[in-house]
């Protein structure tokens, strides 16, 4: 075996936290947000944020380096990712999600090795219930998860769009679509649509609001709507199409069996199930993301993600012909389950 010829590799992913400081603290400050409504010198910046005349230019610099900012003289500006990522006003801002990160991921990786001992989730030592029960007790917190998950699925709501022949269905529901977001962007991108969330009821004055900022003066509100229940007890919406979107990854198998199975009873003959998740490929050994995710999901919620190869199976199980899959962008899997007529 010849030997590595640096450790550059070990050094970057050592301090691969140093970034994600980085762009944690341009959202947590709310530099980005600002950068993205007008350039700002450093002294501007600095002044207008308070922060340490020594320390500003390093920061601004690395975020410049990091591709974040751009710097024209004296001037700094939001580059093309952020000002179409970390863009509050824009529809594809994620800084939910990113602050989940902040929050909630990156202490809970602070403790990975005793994880990795204890196998104990977050959810475990927190209650005997599933993730969704002390979450939902609190209203900061739902908000907090809601602004999350938008974050992470807004990006796929125009793949989604755009991979799935939409023209030949009515109608979809959003299994677990929490505050609707994905719902209403599949509506508005393809006219014809009628689309369902259908998550657990603390969500719905959410989705009551989202969907007055999503519609403006379109039609949007009267082709969308939103259906309180359990996915595990209560009966499905009566559409063509059912999406389990970050869904699957949150349960044991056991679980994801049931889920899928109900899907399937409660389809019409010809309905379709779609399911995404970051799938790990079927080696184990190239979905780095997805195998890190794995982690993540069980130390959080006791789950965990699955092989594209296990998901299929799943489906075909419940009786679906199950379609190639589908890469919805770089970190996503959507697979495509047809029932049979
Ligand atoms: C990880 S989030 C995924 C949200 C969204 N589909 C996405 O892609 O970002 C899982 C969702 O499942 C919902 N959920 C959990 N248990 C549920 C249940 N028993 N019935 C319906 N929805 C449930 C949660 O409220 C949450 O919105």
């Amino acid at each position: 075996m010849s030997l590595p010829e640096t450790a550059t590799p070990l050094v970057r992913t050592a301090t691969g936290f140093f970034q994600a400081q980085a762009l944690f603290a341009g959202i947590e400050l709310g530099l980005f947000a600002r950068i993205c409504t007008a350039p700002a010198t450093a002294e501007e910046i600095q002044r207008e944020f308070g922060l340490h005349p020594k320390l500003t230019r390093d920061y601004l610099d690395s975020l410049v380096a990091m591709e974040l900012l751009g710097r024209d003289g004296s001037s700094y500006r939001a580059s093309p990712l952020t000002a179409t990522y970390l863009d509050p006003r824009k529809p594809e801002y994620m800084g939910g999600f990113l602050a989940h990160n902040q929050r909630r991921l990156y202490p809970a990786w602070g403790n990975l090795p005793g994880f990795l001992r204890s196998g104990e989730s977050l959810v475990k030592q927190l209650s005997e219930g599933d993730f969704t029960d002390g979450l939902y007790a609190d209203p900061k917190r739902t908000r907090h998860f809601a602004d999350a998950m938008d974050g992470y699925a807004v990006l796929l709501g125009r793949p989604l769009a755009e991979k799935y022949p939409w023209e030949s269905v009515k109608s979809f529901t959003d299994l677990g679509g929490c505050r609707g977001l994905l719902t209403m962007r599949l509506a508005a991108a393809h006219g014809h649509l009628r689309g369902v969330t259908f998550d657990l009821p603390p969500l719905e004055p959410l989705f009551d609001e989202l969907v007055e900022k999503e519609a403006g003066d379109s039609d949007l509100r009267d082709r969308v709507s939103y259906h309180a229940g359990s996915f595990f007890t209560d009966d499905l919406p009566d559409t063509q199409v059912y999406i389990l979107g970050h869904v699957l990854h949150d349960w044991v198998d056991e679980r994801r069996r049931a889920l899928v199975n109900r899907a399937f009873e409660q389809l019409p003959p010809g309905g379709t199930l779609l399911v995404y998740d970051s799938m790990i490929d079927d080696e184990r050994r190239d979905a780095a993301f997805g195998l890190l995710m794995s982690l993540n999901m069980a130390m959080i919620s006791g789950s965990s993600e699955y092989t594209v190869s296990e998901g299929i199976g799943w489906m075909k199980e419940a009786g679906f012909e199950v379609e190639q899959p589908v890469a919805l962008n770089e970190l996503s899997t959507l697979l495509i389950g047809n029932k049979p007529v």
